[in-house]
């Protein structure tokens, strides 16, 4: 695991594929003193991400390659990371999956964070399953990433209640602005 030296943030690559809150939650949260990394790139698979407007609203270098290959787009990736010395990789709404050999080469260094309590739920579709299942709680979670997904060591959960009348909509507002809470929380318990 890396660890916190000095006084040197994290040089640290944004991975997404839509909106990118977030992404902008993360941004704002590496500008506070006692935040053990610094945003250095975003990347995402499509031009379509609405999360790229974040590169030029905070003068962050962007990169976007379309994983028709994954081979060729994370090769291209890789360059980039280690030109930028970027030590850590946050998957934020990522669409795509990362091969094996890719995740072996930052193994302990990618997080993501997923919108259920894991182990319950993984992949797509999470609040709809949630409903349909009539559970009373459900929640997100922070993880590492292993080849395996959504199944790495989870850095922390927060659950969020599930009333009556929510549909799969308003659940995922609820616990997106939770998510917004976990993700700089989780960051902070690898790092400190
Ligand atoms: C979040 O719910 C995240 O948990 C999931 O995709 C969504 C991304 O939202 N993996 P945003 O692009 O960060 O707004």
């Amino acid at each position: 695991m890396v660890k916190l030296t000095g006084l040197k943030k994290i040089k640290t690559a944004v991975f997404i594929s839509g909106t990118g809150s977030n992404l902008n939650n993360l941004i704002k949260f590496s500008k506070i003193k006692n935040s053990p990394i610094s945003i250095d790139l975003i990347f995402s698979n499509t031009l379509k991400a609405k999360g790229l407007k974040f590169s030029n609203q905070f003068n962050i270098k962007k990169y976007v390659s379309n994983f028709k290959s994954t081979k060729i787009s994370e090769a291209k990736i890789l360059n980039l990371l280690n030109k930028d010395n970027i030590k850590f990789i946050c998957l934020a709404g990522f669409m795509k999956i990362l091969s094996k050999s890719f995740i072996k080469k930052f193994s302990g260094k990618i997080v993501n964070i997923h919108p259920s309590l894991l182990p319950k739920y993984k992949g797509l579709d999470t609040h709809t399953k949630a409903i349909q299942n009539k559970d009373s709680v459900a929640g997100c979670t922070v993880h590492f990433v292993t080849a395996k997904l959504d199944s790495g060591k989870i850095i922390l959960q927060k659950q969020v209640k599930i009333s009556k009348n929510d549909t799969p909509t308003s659940l995922a507002k609820k616990v997106l602005s939770q998510e917004h809470k976990l993700y700089p929380s989780a960051i902070k318990k690898i790092f400190n």
